[in-house]
């Protein structure tokens, strides 16, 4: 049986939307401190809706392809929904993952919610706000 499912292996070998937002107004960034991976998600928000979002993962492939679904379910997304999303819904969306990699898609649910604390402060400094 195969240990990965073949949409983990398609996001694996060809990961959405990597790379950088230059001007991001919202960035998260988060690391396991097990495994040393690293995932970045930058994000431009725009009337409370993720416009575009990249990211940039040093990890495994777990780390990578769930990531890349990641991105693709907050894409085009009002905030309201974003907060919600669980590592658990990028699991199933990607039909599963081996047991010990799990904690591989806790990264991507993690570096989603630190950039939308990042947006909450830039907000409240009045950095990321400007209507004109
Ligand atoms: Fe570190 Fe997958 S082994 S995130």
């Amino acid at each position: 049986m195969a240990l990965y499912s073949e949409k983990v292996m398609d996001h694996f070998l060809h990961p959405r939307n990597v790379g950088v937002i230059e001007d991001a107004n919202a960035i998260g960034e988060v690391g396991n401190a097990k495994c040393g991976d690293i995932m970045k998600m930058y994000l431009k928000i725009e009337d409370d809706i993720v416009q575009d979002v990249k990211f940039e993962t040093f990890g495994c492939g777990s780390a990578i392809a769930s990531s890349s679904m990641a991105t693709e379910m907050i894409k085009g997304k009002p905030l309201s929904e974003v907060k919600n999303l669980t590592n658990k819904a990028v699991t199933e969306a990607l039909d599963g993952l081996p047991a010990h990699k799990i904690h591989c898609s806790v990264l991507a649910e993690e570096a989603i919610q630190s950039a939308l604390e990042d947006y909450r402060r830039r907000q409240e400094n009045g950095e990321s706000a400007k209507k004109q």
